[in-house]
């Protein structure tokens, strides 16, 4: 392999660009001496939740734990069934499982996000809520989707992991379901330094519960009212995320801009890129396209120094831990195609014009005379 040319993301980059602010951020948290649960969380809830347009935001250690609390707090738990997408990550039935529901499964549009009318046939007398994940920061069709949930009295609880930013009709993501859960993973644009994540909801008796939950359950030092876990979002991070967030709208114009100009700069007809439509603002979390010969086309951009991702080759009902939910090889066919011609190109707000030309050159040159 020739030395990289265009790496998949930037994360030394972008330490680079905001090192002073973020040493700032280290040196103010450490002098201080308070590391957990001080008022920089609390502002930190607040500048979320105005930013997203909701009422409640809270800072968990995760997203993975927003999902879980999310479904806890609404009171979904053994015996209920959660239809979702086939296209995400592990966490999202991950979530499901952990509190004693099943995950259902209902097949993807084109856009690799669930389909409304596929979600319609998997209800049953079981279902308690429908679990919709905005793969790569495009918001999956919630018109259609609250239309299901209000017609059959579901719940909604959106897997907005890669939501940060992005919005569907003017709305933020992560902001139509009951309670709904925001990934600060560092490969999110909104990434702490680690993990963390946050629940958004609008549902006062949700935050009531889960601010206990996320801190022992303790409703002061000496009265713990219910058992909960440790799951605060540390204060470090909450200085971190809030300097970041005052970033994030240049973050994702920047990614949208390079989006744009490897639509324009991909030619080849053996490579599908899902078109955005005119009611969505995808945050491009990441950069998916579907190909022909997918694993040849990596090897070649690995041969040109080009890093590239297959997210991911397996569909989630196809994981040796998905096996006893009864779903196998053929049910979900169209999820089943695209994880065989996924391919995630180099994709961050530092790429240049010129990294973004020399890919989708050698993504041409690949399909030239195919
Ligand atoms: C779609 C999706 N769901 C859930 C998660 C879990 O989030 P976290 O890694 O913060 O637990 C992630 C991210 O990793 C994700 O991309």
């Amino acid at each position: 392999m020739s030395d990289i040319k265009v790496p998949f993301i930037d994360l030394q980059q972008r330490y680079q660009e905001e090192k002073e602010e973020l040493l700032a951020c280290v040196e103010r948290v450490l002098e201080s001496g308070h590391l957990v649960m001080t008022p920089e969380l609390g502002a930190l809830e607040e500048k979320v939740a105005a930013y997203a347009g909701i009422k409640h935001c809270i800072g968990l250690n995760s997203g993975t734990d927003a999902l879980m609390m999310a479904l806890m707090a609404l009171g979904i738990g053994r015996g209920d069934e959660v239809i979702t997408s086939p296209i995400s990550f592990v966490a999202t039935i991950g979530s499901i499982a952990h509190i004693g529901a099943t995950p259902v499964f209902a097949d993807v549009r084109e856009d690799q996000n669930i389909d409304p009318a596929e979600i319609e046939k998997k209800i049953t007398p079981k279902t308690k809520a429908i679990m919709p994940v905005h793969w790569t920061g495009r918001i999956a069709d919630m018109d259609a989707i609250m239309d299901i949930a209000e017609r059959h009295n579901l719940m909604v609880v959106e897997d907005s992991a890669q939501t940060m930013g992005s919005y569907y009709k003017g709305r933020h993501g992560g902001t139509f379901g009951q309670a709904n859960g925001i990934s600060c993973h560092p490969l999110k644009n909104l990434n702490a330094i680690g993990d963390g994540g946050f629940l958004l909801t609008d549902d006062d008796k949700v935050m009531e519960k889960v601010r206990l939950y996320r801190n022992h359950g303790l409703e002061s030092r000496d009265n713990c009212v219910l058992f909960g876990v440790n799951s605060r979002l540390d204060v470090l991070n909450a200085e971190v995320l809030s300097f970041r967030l005052d970033r994030l709208k240049s973050v994702i114009e920047r990614r949208r801009a390079n989006v744009n100009l490897y639509r324009k700069m991909i030619t080849a007809e053996q490579v599908f890129i899902p078109p955005c439509q005119p009611h969505e603002e995808n945050s491009f979390v990441m950069f998916l396209t579907q190909c022909d010969d997918r694993d040849g086309l990596q090897a070649h951009l690995t041969e040109k120094g080009i890093q590239s991702l297959v997210y991911y080759g397996t569909p989630l009902h196809l994981h040796p831990a998905a096996a006893k939910l009864g779903f196998g090889r053929g049910d979900l066919p169209k999820a089943e195609a695209q994880c065989e011609r996924v391919l995630a190109l180099p994709h961050h707000q530092n790429l240049s014009e010129d990294q973004i030309s020399y890919v989708a050159e050698a993504v041409n040159e690949f399909y030239a005379g195919k």
